[in-house]
């Protein structure tokens, strides 16, 4: 199967992939190498001239630098987004941020989405500065914005569609299109919506990125990030994320998101349609004021939605009329909902996002900004990432919190 992988679609792939018996005992789910060592023959060169640089030929030698688990993973991670090669790491912050460390140098300029997941809006903004990285977030839904924001030493544009917590989209193919002759590379990450959904590469992005974490895994019991694109860029980012930064992902949380991710597909399927039909009953409801979800004709990017989405993700965001009541009838009332951060699990998570606290703890807005972003959210969203319960249960208990 691993040889002729590429033939199958990409549900017979995802559980059958790189998943050969093993030799000695035929053993149909993949075994464990929780060695963090191996032997090897010191005659034989245990690495290419460019050492470190460039693992790809080096034999397994040390759990840090490559893991026959880790490495299986990265495999069905890279065949799924049809690219050359991946990097699984501890987190998706890890991934994010080795990312941006080992491509970025002093004197080297980052745009990034002015909505994004906050760890990394802050990393961006508060961190690399530091490190004499020059930042700037625009709206990178309006590609003209990005263009404009474009310098000689832009080295990386890095964006997330759709974006959490407000489910923008980012056209990707016109925005790789703008960036071509400009040589910078663009990064996507993919979390909410995952190669089920959308295939960042195809589109003409030169990374993929994801937190593992979330639906990939799916099942709110592991960490993990990804890092995928081209094999030269991937053995750059291998030795410095990976090996310098420690960012490598353990032999046992692989080993378990590949079990997670082995369902990825009928998972997506039922909880994006669970989500479409639970976006289109909360814009009947009297208490909503706006639902943001990238499958409502509603939507002000429906028509992208249509063309870069197969699926229209598990990720619905709403304004209400009062978001501490609904915040509050969330957190005490849910049966089904539990009230918690992160997103992607098989079970539904909710949680508010206020306008002031996402301002002050992270994006402090200018005026202009804070407009635009009340604009979509107005004193906050509640976000919720729909699980696989049945939706009529979801939907009773919604109807029940949005009395
Ligand atoms: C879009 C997105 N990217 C990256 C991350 C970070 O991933 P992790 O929690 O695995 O570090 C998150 C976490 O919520 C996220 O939503």
């Amino acid at each position: 199967m691993s040889d002729n992988s590429y033939r199958y679609a990409p549900e017979t792939a995802v559980v059958r992939a790189f998943v050969d018996p093993e030799l000695a005992t035929q053993a149909i789910s993949p075994s464990m190498v929780m060695s963090v060592n191996h032997c090897f023959d010191p005659q034989q060169g245990a690495f290419s001239a460019q050492g470190l640089e460039d693992l790809s030929e080096a034999p397994y030698l040390y759990a840090g630098w490559s893991n026959p688990t880790v490495d299986q993973l990265e495999q069905r991670l890279a065949h799924l987004e049809g690219a050359e090669a991946c990097l699984a790491t501890a987190t998706g912050m890890a991934a994010i941020s080795g990312l941006f460390l080992s491509l970025l140098k002093h004197g080297d300029h980052l745009i990034i989405s002015d909505v994004c997941y906050a760890g990394v809006y802050e990393f961006a903004t508060q961190v690399l500065p530091d490190y004499g990285v020059e930042v700037t977030a625009v709206d990178t839904s309006d590609i003209t914005q990005v263009l404009n924001a474009l310098q000689k030493n832009t080295k990386l544009v890095h964006i997330e569609t759709p974006s959490n917590p407000l489910l923008t989209l980012t056209d990707i193919r016109s925005l790789a299109n703008g960036l071509k002759t400009s040589g910078t590379l663009l990064s996507v990450d993919a979390t909410f919506s995952t190669p089920v959904i959308t295939k960042p590469l195809s589109f003409g992005a030169d990374i993929v990125v994801h937190s593992l974490t979330k639906f990939i895994n799916g099942h709110g019991d592991v960490l993990g990030g990804a890092i995928l694109g081209s094999r030269s860029l991937l053995n750059q980012i291998r030795s410095r994320a990976g090996v310098y930064l420690g960012a490598t992902l353990s032999a046992q949380s692989a080993w378990l998101i590949m079990r997670g991710m082995e369902t990825l597909y009928p998972r997506m399927k039922t909880l994006c349609s669970s989500a479409h039909e639970i976006a289109n009953w909360l814009e009947k409801q009297p208490r909503v004021l706006r639902v943001l979800y990238p499958g409502l004709a509603s939507h002000h990017q429906f028509a992208l939605a249509q063309q870069q989405m197969a699926l229209f993700g598990g990720i619905i965001a709403f304004q209400v009329d009062d978001i501490d009541l609904i915040q509050q009838r969330f957190a005490q009332e849910s049966h089904v909902f539990y009230y918690a951060f992160s997103i992607g699990h098989q079970r539904s998570l909710a949680v508010a996002m206020k306008t002031d606290e996402l301002d002050q703890s992270t994006y402090h807005f200018t005026a202009e900004k804070r407009a635009a972003f009340r604009s979509f959210a107005g004193d906050g969203v509640i976000r919720l990432s729909i699980g696989l319960e049945a939706t009529e249960d979801l939907l009773r208990e919604l109807e029940h919190l949005l009395r």
